[in-house]
């Protein structure tokens, strides 16, 4: 588990991001105890991805843009492939370059790689797809897609500065573990006194955020529908802003009572880890 100090200076890149920005707490406001980023200091400096800011011109360049601004506006760049009302810098979070939310950079270095979900080889095109399928409860685009190709491009992009073999230390969401079974119960309080304010009493979202769950969320087959995901997510990012200000067992608790709401069904989930090691906490 880490956790990389990220101001609002990535977030200025896109006007139309700036909205879903807000300053990083200060120090006294930061969960004190298990906070990872006294451990690992040196990731700060290892981390150092180009803003895309500095996307360069030409026709190399328009095509990362593009996969750019598929990234941060799904709902408009990456249509018809998106059947909710997410975006991909929903998840993961400025666009990718944000090393608490699952970052895109420094995947160039990892895939192809084999996964167990998947029973096969999945190239970096195939694990874009995956998250258009389940996370945006949407549709695979083709092999041959442009858009496909730039969003891998604007990957390549990000991964420039990450050394090749590299293990990418910053992958993923920093992880919690749950010291009791989650609490949906106490989970429905938190949300209403945490998050409501942002996604709405429904948990449909508001203008200051994207649903939680319902026909226009993630489907029971994706990431963020396991709760041990969602919870890690929910501890190092949300509020939005207010990372690491929730404690572990209201990070399990929220993510409960979130997973437990219904949400679009996946009917391919079927062929799922067809070898085995499906998680515990799948919700299928
Ligand atoms: C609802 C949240 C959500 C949305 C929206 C979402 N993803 Fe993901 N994505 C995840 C989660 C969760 C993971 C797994 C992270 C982990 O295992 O720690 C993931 C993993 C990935 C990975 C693999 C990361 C790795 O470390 O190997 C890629 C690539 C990816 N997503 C691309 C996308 C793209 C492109 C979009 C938009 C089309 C998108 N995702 C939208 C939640 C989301
Ligand atoms: C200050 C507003 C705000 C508050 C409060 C807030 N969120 Fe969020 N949340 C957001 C925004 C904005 C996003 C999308 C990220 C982006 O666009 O940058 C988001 C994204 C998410 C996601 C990603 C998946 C999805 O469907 O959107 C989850 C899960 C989430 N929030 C859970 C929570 C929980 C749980 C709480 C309460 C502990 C909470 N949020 C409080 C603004 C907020």
């Amino acid at each position: 588990m880490r956790h990389i100090a990220l101001g609002c200076l990535l977030m200025t890149v896109a006007g139309w991001l700036v909205a879903g920005c807000v300053p990083p707490p200060k120090a006294g406001q930061v969960a004190e105890s298990n906070d990872p980023a006294k451990k690992e200091p040196a990731l700060d400096a290892l981390f150092a991805p180009p803003s895309p800011e500095s996307i360069p011109g030409g026709q190399r360049g328009e095509q990362i843009r593009l996969g750019f601004k598929i990234v941060a506006n799904t709902q408009e760049y990456g249509q018809p492939y998106a059947g909710n009302k997410l975006n991909c810098t929903t998840c993961h979070l400025d666009a990718g370059l944000n090393p608490n939310a699952a970052s895109f950079v420094g995947l160039s270095r990892l895939y192809p790689e084999y996964r167990a979900r998947a029973d096969r080889q999945v190239s970096l095109a195939d694990r874009i797809n995956e998250c258009f399928e389940r996370s945006l409860n949407g549709t695979a685009l083709p092999p041959d897609s442009s858009k496909l190709a730039a969003v891998v491009a604007y990957i390549d992009w990000l991964s420039q500065n990450v050394p090749q073999g590299s293990a990418v230390p910053w992958r993923g969401i920093p992880r919690i573990t749950s010291t009791r079974p989650p609490d949906a119960v106490n989970g429905k309080a938190v949300f209403a006194k945490k998050c409501v304010f942002c996604h709405g009493s429904d948990g449909q979202g508001t203008m200051a955020a994207p649903p939680l769950w319902g026909p226009d969320s993630y489907n029971i087959a994706a990431g963020m529908a396991r709760v041990s995901v969602a919870a890690s997510f929910i501890k190092a990012n949300m509020p939005r802003g207010w990372g690491w200000t929730v404690t572990d067992d209201e990070a399990f608790d929220v993510a409960a009572f979130i997973n437990s709401q219904p949400r679009p069904d996946f009917p391919a989930k079927a062929y799922d880890w067809p070898k085995g090691g499906k998680p515990a906490d799948a919700p299928y």
